[in-house]
């Protein structure tokens, strides 16, 4: 919890808006395994992090919603009942929440909201599902609706599909408000039972190993993965008709469909199948305190991301690959959308300032660009913090 940035929002809101207000914290999230399996029915396996988006947010009794932007300095106003999105990019997922927490039919006033906060944006940690999670959070406590998690969940997912553009699948917002302190949760995209595990890391922990690029292909190459992802599961109905995801789907069963299927679709479906499996065997090894087979599961993942789905870039794959001759590392993989962003690497806590200082230097050497690094540990989940 970063109280100092809290207070800063809270002082922020005061001098504009008074004192009466509530304060909500919206946490980013990582992605331990399970990547591009969301939006596929399949399993993912996240925690919510230390990074959040802090809010602080009060009725009005006009109509208006006021947006402030502590980051940015900015400022966007529109009316609850306005049918057209504000024209500022960084209000559209906002607004969006807006809409559709009306569509479904709650009556909500208008509101005063300033925000900040310090999740890296475009690190792949999702600033977005954050900003969805917590407006959605602040909006529902405002006005009493006590909008249930799961409902919160679906309505930031459907603004990033109706205002944004992504056709993203669950996970984000799932782990930004679902988040435990100290786990891990297991969602089942299909049936959304999710469960919780403890991490048990012995001496290890998780490092983020941030490229600082994010490649343009990043939002169009999602959706082409998306509908890829789909012409393979509709060659699988022909034949087995019993087949509506790939979640149902075995490997054995996409080789008889070869023919009717390019070879690259053949490679993104084989990859998610294997991802699927990697997710329950990592859930395993997770709770037998067997870290090695953990990480090499990593690895695998990454493997498949970067060969079969291609959603990788040389940056990530470099960077994966530095690990491989570090014994204190157990795995590595790129993590969230790809197309840049952060690698997830497994690696012995007391290691961590050796990594950073070999890395940092071989990273600018390679690619002229200052990477970064984030240690992160499994958080609580969005919630009022008053
Ligand atoms: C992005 C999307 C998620 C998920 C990941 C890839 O973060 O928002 O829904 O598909 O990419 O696993």
């Amino acid at each position: 919890m970063n109280s100092q940035l809290l207070q800063q929002i809270v002082k922020k809101y005061e001098s504009l808006y008074g004192s009466d207000h509530i304060e909500v914290r919206a946490p980013g999230r990582i992605n331990l395994i399970g990547e591009h399996t969301d939006y596929n029915e399949g399993y993912v396996l996240p925690c919510a992090v230390s990074p959040a988006i802090y809010f602080a947010m009060g009725s009005r009794e006009d109509g208006k919603v006021c947006l402030n932007s502590y980051d940015y300095d900015s400022y966007c106003e529109f009316s609850i009942s306005q049918k057209e999105a504000p024209k500022e990019q960084w209000a559209s997922y906002l607004y969006g929440i807006t809409q559709i927490i009306q569509e479904k039919g709650h009556k909500i006033k208008g509101f005063n909201c300033v925000f900040g906060g310090d999740v890296p944006v475009g690190a792949g940690m999702s600033s977005s599902a954050a900003l969805e999670s917590g407006l959605c959070l602040g909006i529902s406590e405002l006005n009493g609706l006590n909008l249930d998690k799961m409902e919160m969940a679906k309505i930031g997912q459907r603004s990033e599909h109706e205002y944004v553009g992504v056709k993203c699948g669950i996970m984000d917002q799932f782990a930004s408000i679902f988040g435990k302190q100290g786990k891990c949760v297991r969602l089942d995209c299909k049936t959304l039972e999710y469960e919780y595990s403890k991490l048990d890391m012995k001496d290890y922990i998780f490092v983020l190993t941030d490229t600082k690029v994010k490649h343009s292909l990043a939002s169009s190459e999602y959706n082409t993965r998306r509908s890829e992802c789909a012409s393979g599961v509709e060659a699988l109905k022909s034949k087995y008709p019993e087949i509506n995801s790939l979640r149902n789907a075995t490997v054995d069963q996409l080789k008889s469909v070869i023919g009717k299927i390019t070879d690259t679709i053949y490679n993104r479906c084989k990859y998610v199948i294997e991802e699927n499996e990697r997710v329950i065997k990592a859930c395993e090894a997770l709770n037998n305190n067997d870290l090695e087979t953990f990480g090499n599961l990593l690895y695998l993942s990454h493997n498949g991301l970067s060969k079969m789905y291609q959603v990788s870039c040389p940056e990530l794959d470099w960077l994966v690959d530095q690990t491989k001759n570090m014994d204190y590392i157990l795995g590595s993989r790129m993590m969230g959308g790809g197309f840049g962003g952060c690698t997830l690497s497994l690696i012995k806590a007391d290691k961590l300032d050796e990594y950073k200082s070999v890395i940092a230097p071989a990273y600018k050497k390679q690619f002229n660009i200052e990477c970064k690094f984030y240690a992160a540990t499994a958080e609580e989940g969005t919630a009022l913090v008053k």
